[in-house]
């Protein structure tokens, strides 16, 4: 079955609107744990908006399931995820400005740079994955860099359509098909919900999707289990039309 990260940084942005203790994020990671997700996704980014230091490293003692850290490729973060040690790290483009991460990264263009910090995380055990925009260059730099993965960035899919969507679609699918030609494995996020996901679901030897705001929104209304637990059912049924 295709693997569920949940992003939780949402739950930190609510806390951090008082700069209090609640909503309390290792409670929500517990509860997309127990609702079935495989792992929790949080964005530690440079200017600290949602996600705390103190939340990584308690997310890291408490959770069963794997952590995916998302950051900048930058040296502060970097000494951070060397000593934490998640699972995964995802490296992502920031700007200080963005409402949320907007484009993809830019691998081909830091091919050297990107190449040092897989092998940095290599070390260390860690796995790395690029989150990029589907652009047949940024994954066969990506294969050049040595990461494990790449996450397709499906956000002008989500944005867009009619014909435009579909064209957003076929632009993943095509770069879907190069990345199953590599060892790396498949990973897409950004802008999927409840409603968008299963066509993208359905890509080739797609192997895990991470997914934050549509579930946070979708929680205020329904409960943060059954939020979780909508999206695994589109993964399942997907699962099932592969039998
Ligand atoms: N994947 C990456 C690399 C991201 O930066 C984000 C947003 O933090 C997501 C997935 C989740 O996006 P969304 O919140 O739109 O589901």
């Amino acid at each position: 079955m295709i693997a569920l990260g949940v992003n939780i940084d949402h739950v930190a942005t609510l806390r951090q609107a008082r700069r209090g203790v609640c909503p309390d994020i290792i409670a929500a990671a517990k509860i997309c744990e127990m609702a079935g997700a495989h792992q929790i996704t949080v964005h530690l980014r440079k200017d600290r908006r949602h996600i705390q230091d103190k939340d990584v490293h308690a997310l890291k003692e408490t959770l069963l399931v794997n952590m995916n850290l998302e950051m900048a490729a930058e040296d502060e973060i970097i000494g951070i995820a060397q000593s934490i040690q998640p699972y995964t790290v995802c490296l992502v483009p920031e700007k200080r400005e963005e409402i949320t991460t907007e484009g993809g990264l830019d691998v081909a263009g830091q091919v050297v740079r990107l190449t040092e910090v897989v092998q940095t995380m290599h070390a260390k055990g860690i796995r790395v994955s690029m989150f990029i925009d589907p652009e047949p260059g940024q994954v066969e730099a990506s294969v050049k860099s040595g990461a494990d993965a790449v996450e397709l960035h499906t956000g002008a899919y989500a944005n867009a359509i009619g014909a435009k969507a579909d064209r957003e679609l076929s632009r993943l699918w095509d770069c879907a098909e190069m990345v199953a030609d590599t060892s790396m494995e498949l990973h897409a996020g950004h802008g999927l919900t409840v409603r968008n996901l299963l066509p993208v679901a359905r890509m080739p030897f797609l192997h895990e999707v991470n997914i934050g705001h549509d579930i946070m929104a979708r929680a205020l209304f329904i409960g943060l289990d059954a939020a979780v637990k909508e999206i695994l059912g589109v993964l399942r049924d997907v699962e099932m039309a592969f039998d």
